[in-house]
C-alpha cells in the first residue's frame, strides 16, 4: 500500500510514519509537509518519503496522492489561542486545504481520505461525555474550523462517494510534541518547565479535565483505519473516555519524576473549553482490537524521550 500523511514531519504525522514504517502491507509512505510546525527530524528513522509543500497546492497533491490507497490528513495550524489572535490563515490551512485535499483524492480516482478533527467542535456544550451526536457548539476559529474539515470530509462521502473517515482527536500527547511552541500544549509545556526547575504554568485553577491520548494509541487507530479502509458516515471519537484534571495530571508527574513540583496559576486561556471526555463506544465497535496505552504508561515514555533530548529545551520559542 501507499499511504499519504500530510503533516507527516508533525508530532502526530512523525509517529504515525514511524508507526507506518513498521506495518508490513504498506510499502511506501508520502510525508506531506510545509515544515510550518513540522520537522524534518521527526522523520528520522522512518521509511517515509518528505515531500516539501503545501496543502494548498493541488499541482503538489496531485502528484503526492497518484497512486496512493490511503491519505491521512493530519496538517493543519493546530492551536485555538493561534487562532484566536489570527482567524484566516487557520481557516485557510484547515477548511480551504481540506477541501483541497478531497478534490485532489477525487482527482486521483477516488482515495480514501482520513482526516484529524478535534474535541473542541464540542465547545461550549457541556454535556459529558461526549457522544458524536451532540450538538456541536465551536468556542474558537480554530474549533469552527475543525468543524469544517469533518463537515467536508463527511459531505465529500455522501455528494461524490468519496470514502472518507472523521476523527475527533482529544488530548493527543507523547514524543516528538515540542514544548517551544508559543502555544505548547499542556504536557510538554509541563514537562520542559519541570526539566528547568520552573513552576509549571497551570491557566486558571487547573481543574479542567481533559482526556489524554497517547500518541502510540492514536498512530494505531489510524493505521488501522488506512489499511482496513474503514469508513463512516458520522464523525468517531478517538479517545478512550478518561478524564483527568491538570492538577491531577501534575501528580502523576511528580510520582514518576520523583520530586515535587511548583505550580504558578496564570490566566485561564480564551477558547478552551472547561472539560473534555469521549464516549468511546462508536471508536470500540469500530475497532475493538486496539487497547489504548494508559496515561501513566503513556506519560513515563513522554518523559523518557524528554530526557533522551536535551537540545529541545535549547530551541528558541516558534510559532
Ligand atoms: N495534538 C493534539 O492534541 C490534537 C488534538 C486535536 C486535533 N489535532 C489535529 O491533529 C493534527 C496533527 O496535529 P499535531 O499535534 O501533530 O500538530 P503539528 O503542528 O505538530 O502538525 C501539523 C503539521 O502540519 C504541517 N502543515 C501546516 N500547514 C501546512 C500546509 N499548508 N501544508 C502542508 N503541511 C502543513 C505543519 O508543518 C506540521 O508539521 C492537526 O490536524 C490537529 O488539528 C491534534
Amino acid at each position: 500500500m501507499k499511504i499519504v500523511v500530510t503533516g507527516g514531519a508533525g508530532f502526530i504525522g512523525g509517529n504515525l510514519c514511524r508507526w507506518l514504517s513498521s506495518t508490513d502491507q504498506v510499502s511506501e509512505i508520502v510525508a506531506l509537509d510545509n515544515l510550518a510546525t513540522g520537522f524534518r527530524s521527526n522523520l528520522d528513522g522512518t521509511e517515509a518519503v518528505l515531500v516539501e509543500g503545501s496543502i494548498l497546492d493541488p499541482d503538489c497533491l496531485d502528484e503526492c496522492f497518484s497512486g496512493a490507497d490511503s491519505v491521512i490528513h493530519l496538517a493543519a495550524r493546530p492551536s485555538v489561542p493561534r487562532s484566536v489572535a489570527d482567524p484566516v490563515p487557520s481557516h485557510e490551512a484547515n477548511a480551504t486545504g481540506t477541501m483541497e485535499i478531497l478534490e485532489a483524492a477525487r482527482r486521483a480516482g477516488g482515495v480514501q481520505v482520513i482526516v484529524a478533527s478535534s474535541s473542541s467542535v464540542y465547545g461550549g456544550n457541556l454535556t459529558l461525555p461526549k457522544s458524536e451526536d451532540l450538538a456541536c457548539q465551536p468556542l474558537s476559529p480554530y474549533a469552527a474550523s475543525k468543524l469544517a474539515t469533518e463537515s467536508y470530509a463527511l459531505a465529500w462521502q455522501s455528494s461524490y462517494g468519496l470514502p472518507t473517515l472523521a476523527f475527533r482527536f482529544f488530548n493527543v500527547f507523547g514524543p516528538l510534541q515540542p514544548p517551544r511552541h508559543a502555544y505548547s500544549s499542556v504536557v510538554p509545556a509541563f514537562l520542559a518547565a519541570a526539566m528547568e526547575g520552573r513552576p509549571l504554568p497551570v491557566h486558571g485553577d487547573g481543574e479542567q479535565s481533559r482526556d489524554f491520548t497517547f500518541v502510540d494509541t492514536v498512530c494505531e487507530v489510524l493505521t488501522i483505519a488506512a489499511v482496513r479502509s474503514v469508513t463512516d458516515p458520522g464523525p468517531v471519537n478517538l479517545a478512550y473516555g478518561s478524564r483527568t484534571n491538570l492538577l491531577e495530571l501534575i501528580t502523576h508527574m511528580e510520582r514518576l519524576l520523583g520530586t515535587s513540583l511548583a505550580v504558578e496559576h496564570v490566566e485561564p486561556r480564551q477558547g478552551d473549553m472547561r472539560h473534555t471526555q469521549a464516549d468511546n463506544t462508536k471508536l470500540v465497535t469500530l475497532f475493538p482490537d486496539v487497547t489504548p496505552v494508559s496515561l501513566e504508561a503513556g506519560l513515563k515514555l513522554t518523559i523518557e524521550w524528554f530526557r533522551s533530548r536535551p537540545d529541545l529545551l535549547e530551541m528558541a520559542t516558534i510559532g
